[in-house]
């Protein structure tokens, strides 16, 4: 008797603790935040709320060698963001011992990776081990930010640790002089055992085999994606503080359609499926096929992962039917393959989870082979063989962890990712998919910067151009007059009719799938600029000599149909002189195909530094600067709703061969399922030299961040250097807060371009200087609106030519000389330079063509937005 009530005491006793286990409280042990290179008495609390520990004098490190350096931003006005604007240098060999109890745990190690006082970036070069385990090796922090376009990184790894201890070893590599080694920031966070599942199955060939987790494997995360809906923050995570992705960018073809649960639904967990398995965001949205059963035969909702090549990865499937009808077994099942091989069949996410919202997951391991980086295929495709009702498929998040390799030294660490390929590459030559997959690989893990989805924009078009200025003289005829001029001449020129056409005819020109496949030669891989998710990009010619940007989107469902149309008419109705244009689209034979402006002169950035190409007069650069002032001003307050670009910067203002600047990438990044939250975004997307400081600190965007960056591109314009320079002392690193320094002592006249030293009119450089300044002041509130900033350009470029030449007044192109005193004054006391921003159609009808363009008349900018204010239907 005693004996059974000792056992079921201790069997309750071992419940409890499962419980709580699978509870807030995971583990005994408590989380560690480690900020390196500060002291307690630094600010510690980083953007989920959570402080920090200095590693100066901490119980952790208490005699920790290594110098402590603070990033260049140190007082500046930008935030101290926890724990990056702290770092320990190491130039010998030093290990951390951290007392933990015995169990598993997520390492988070974190990079800022920039020069600190004398250790220059390019020298960062090290390993970080732990007693039995490789995590880094001759790893390049730089390069990897870099080839993931972040400005700093994240790599979280998960190790079981059954001593007590964990050390962790800063090792500068021995294959480079002069090599030290960083780190910003250490996180420990207890977990519970998250990786043994009971299904887990090893995929090879088509049979997949049962494969068992070893407790003590080392494990590093790769991807972590809420499939279908918005990222989520550290903060707003079901315990751990991980952060999860959007899965759009890595959506190959048809992307299906996204959903979130039904409005009456709760998301059920179970003992199997604990809380912290994944959060209710995760399981709450999902991806699906599509209506269309026909379509959904005919594709695979596929994502492309990069990863390292050589490692065992184990994926996990998130799962939950959260829309009725759906809530009886076999009504969807579907297919799961990676890597095109089997990995499960018949899957039917209600046999798994026992009902609609209740969550489940799968789980499986596949080798990977090659070297360097590989591309990782999931796909899924409606499973027929057991005659569901609906032929779809659904996903609702989606895990790739890296098992560590034991052969040899136990080993997680891959190699540096590739840099992005240089745009000026032969196109002939041209790998396509290498852009794509450089930017995208291990950008879960970063978790901070959200790639460009769209990014074969201002590549494609500098790639363009090398092509073009080999076969020179032709470059006067490839301008290209995207306008109302090709909606009379659609029925002429475009063979075969478009009478299937439910787009709107007036707003571009159609072509015929008979004229894309003259222009691109049939899509000869020689004319492929680029690889996107969307599909292929190609340097086409039409209308015998005008080069164009093909874009051929892979064949998609129902939903991509809709996302393609909607982007045509949100494109052409955007249509203004210094945005970049959709020339026209090609939809016959179920093709998807759209036709984008040539540049003939590449981007900003290419006449302005690091160039061969011979440098811009002041004059020059002033009007490019106001054409683009125009277009970003356009995109604020042209339209009925409020556009706000997120990523301005010097490779995004394009130039046509008569130098007239336009703005790009600013639809194509917009095919994320939230385009019209963009205040509430949660993720810092953007450029890091370019980014706005209160958008970073308060995460909330507004129209005021591009004024910020555009602030950062005047800057640029004026002194010829990068936005950011790591290798440069570190008071100079950020050209925002050096030229503002400079100004503010009156010294900035000493650091701009020496090919503008005594060019400028005095009264112009102060005027320039000024708004400059302004722009990039740290409170939104503080910095003008565009219309006033446009107006200060164009001033400026008044005061410089009565100052240089009062009668080479009128260039063509600019609309700021001859008749602007007019315009100027009308818009002075139209814009209260309070900075207000108004909505605008007054606005543009008051400046007439000064501001909006000719292009811009016939915009009626309701019906386009109509569309985007229901992220539902996207
Ligand atoms: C943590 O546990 C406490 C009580 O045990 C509970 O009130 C709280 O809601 C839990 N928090 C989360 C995030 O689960
Ligand atoms: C959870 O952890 C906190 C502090 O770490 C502790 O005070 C509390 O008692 C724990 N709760 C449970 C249920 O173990
Ligand atoms: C690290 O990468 C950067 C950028 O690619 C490069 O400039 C630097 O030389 C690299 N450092 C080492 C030690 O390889
Ligand atoms: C530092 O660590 C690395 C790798 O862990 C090792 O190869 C090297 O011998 C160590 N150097 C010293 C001086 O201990
Ligand atoms: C490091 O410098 C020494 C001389 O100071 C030279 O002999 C050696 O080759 C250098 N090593 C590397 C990897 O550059
Ligand atoms: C850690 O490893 C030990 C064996 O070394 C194992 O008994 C234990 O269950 C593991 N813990 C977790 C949480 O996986
Ligand atoms: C929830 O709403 C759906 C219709 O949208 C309905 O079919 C279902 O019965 C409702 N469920 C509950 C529990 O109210
Ligand atoms: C999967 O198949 C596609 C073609 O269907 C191919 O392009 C791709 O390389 C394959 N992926 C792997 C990992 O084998
Ligand atoms: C889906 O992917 C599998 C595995 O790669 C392949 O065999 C199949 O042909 C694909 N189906 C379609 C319609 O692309």
């Amino acid at each position: 008797m005693a004996f059974s009530i000792l056992l079921v005491t201790l069997t309750l006793l071992a419940i409890v603790s499962l419980a709580v286990a699978a509870g807030n409280n995971s583990t005994a042990s408590a989380p560690i935040l480690l900020n390196c290179g500060a002291t307690d008495q630094n600010q510690n609390n980083d953007d989920s709320g959570r402080t920090w520990a200095g590693d100066t004098a901490s119980k952790f490190a208490p005699s920790v060698k290594g110098v402590a350096e603070t990033a260049s931003y140190q007082d500046s006005s930008l935030p101290s963001i926890v724990p990056f604007f702290t770092a320990r240098i190491f130039t010998s060999n030093y290990t951390y011992s951290f007392p933990v109890s015995p169990g598993r745990m997520f390492l988070r190690l974190y990079f800022y990776p920039v020069s600190y006082g004398n250790y220059a970036v390019s020298d960062a070069y090290f390993s970080v081990t732990t007693r039995d385990l490789v995590l880094l090796t001759e790893f390049n922090a730089s390069q990897t930010a870099q080839a993931i376009t972040s400005a700093y990184l994240v790599r979280e790894f998960s190790v079981n640790v059954s001593t007590g201890i964990l050390d962790l070893t800063f090792a500068p590599s021995t294959h480079h002089n002069g090599s030290y080694a960083f780190v910003n920031g250490i996180e420990i966070m207890p977990t519970p055992d998250i990786f043994t599942a009971p299904d887990t199955r090893f995929i090879n060939g088509d049979n997949p085999a049962p494969f068992s987790f070893s407790p003590d494997t080392g494990v590093q995360t790769m991807y972590r994606l809420n499939v279908g809906g918005n990222a989520i923050s550290r903060k707003e995570d079901s315990g751990f503080y991980r952060s999860w992705d959007n899965d759009s960018p890595y959506i190959f073809g048809g992307s299906g359609v996204t959903f979130s649960r039904d409005g009456n639904l709760t998301i059920e967990y179970t003992a199997k499926v604990p809380t912290y398995t994944a959060p209710v965001g995760v399981y709450g949205t999902a991806r699906s096929m599509g209506p269309n059963a026909q379509i959904n035969l005919n594709y695979n909702l596929t994502w492309i992962l990069p990863v390292d090549a050589g490692f065992s990865y184990l994926l996990r499937f998130h799962f939950c039917e959260i829309q009725y009808p759906i809530t009886k077994v076999n009504q969807r099942s579907f297919l799961i393959y990676i890597n095109n091989q089997t990995a499960q069949q018949q899957m039917d996410v209600i046999v798994w989870s026992g009902g609609i919202g209740r969550t489940t997951f799968t789980d499986y391991v596949i080798l990977t082979t090659g070297s360097g980086q590989v591309d990782m295929w999931v796909a899924l495709h409606p499973d027929l063989s057991s005659k569901p009702e609906y032929f779809d498929a659904i996903l609702n998040g989606l895990e790739v962890f890296k098992l560590q390799q034991n052969y040899g030294t136990n080993n997680l660490a891959g190699l540096n990712p590739p840099l992005p390929q240089k745009p000026d590459v032969n196109p002939s030559q041209a790998s396509g998919g290498g852009k794509s997959k450089g930017a995208l690989i291990g950008g879960v893990v970063g978790g901070f910067a959200v790639l460009l989805i769209a990014c074969f924009g201002a590549y494609v078009i500098c790639r363009r151009k090398k092509k073009i200025q080999k076969d020179s003289g032709k470059s006067e005829d490839g301008r290209w007059t995207p306008l109302p001029d090709y909606s009379r001449s659609r029925s002429t020129a475009s063979g075969h009719t478009a009478t299937t056409s439910t787009l709107p005819s007036n707003l571009c020109r159609h072509f015929s799938f008979f004229e894309v496949q003259t222009a691109t030669n049939n899509f000869d891989q020689a004319f492929l600029l680029g690889k996107g998710g969307f599909g292929n990009v190609y340097l086409g010619e039409i209308d015998s000599g005008t080069k164009v940007a093909i874009k051929r989107c892979n064949p998609m469902s129902e939903q991509g149909v809709h996302e393609f149309q909607t982007e045509i008419e949100m494109l052409s109705k955007l249509r203004h002189r210094h945005l970049v244009s959709l020339i026209g689209y090609c939809e016959d034979r179920s093709e998807m195909i759209l036709v984008y402006d040539y540049m003939a002169h590449g981007t900003l950035r290419e006449h302005l530094y690091n160039t061969k190409n011979p440098p811009l007069s002041w004059k020059q650069r002033l009007e490019i600067c106001i054409g683009a002032a125009r277009g970003l001003y356009y995109l604020h307050t042209g339209v009925k709703e409020t556009i706000i670009h997120r990523d301005v910067k010097t490779t995004n203002i394009l130039l046509d061969h008569k130098w007239v600047a336009k703005v790009s990438d600013f639809g194509l990044s917009k095919t994320g399922p939230n385009v019209d939250n963009t205040h509430v975004s949660t993720v810092v997307k953007g450029s890091f030299g370019y980014l706005d400081p209160e958008y970073f600190r308060r995460q909330q965007l507004s129209e005021k961040s591009d004024v910020y960056s555009f602030g950062v591109v005047l800057f640029e314009v004026l002194c010829a250097r990068p936005a950011l320079s790591p290798s440069l002392p570190k008071e100079q690193v950020s050209l925002a807060d050096w030229a503002l320094r400079c100004q503010k002592k009156g010294i900035l006249g000493q650091i701009i371009d020496p090919c503008l030293q005594g060019k400028i009119a005095p009264q112009c450089f102060i005027k320039f200087a000024e708004t400059a300044e302004k722009c990039v002041a740290d409170h939104s509130i503080d910095r003008p609106s565009m219309g006033d900033v446009l107006w200060n350009l164009e001033f400026a470029l008044q005061l410089q030519e009565s100052d240089v030449d009062s009668s080479s007044g009128f260039t063509e192109g600019t609309l700021s000389s001859g008749a602007s005193p007019l315009v100027m004054t009308r818009l002075q006391s139209d814009e209260p330079s309070t900075g207000t921003t108004t909505t605008t159609t007054t606005t543009m009808s008051i400046t007439g063509q000064s501001i909006a363009s000719v292009e811009s008349d016939e915009l009626t900018p309701s019906t386009i937005f109509s569309q985007l204010m229901h992220p539902d239907g996207r």
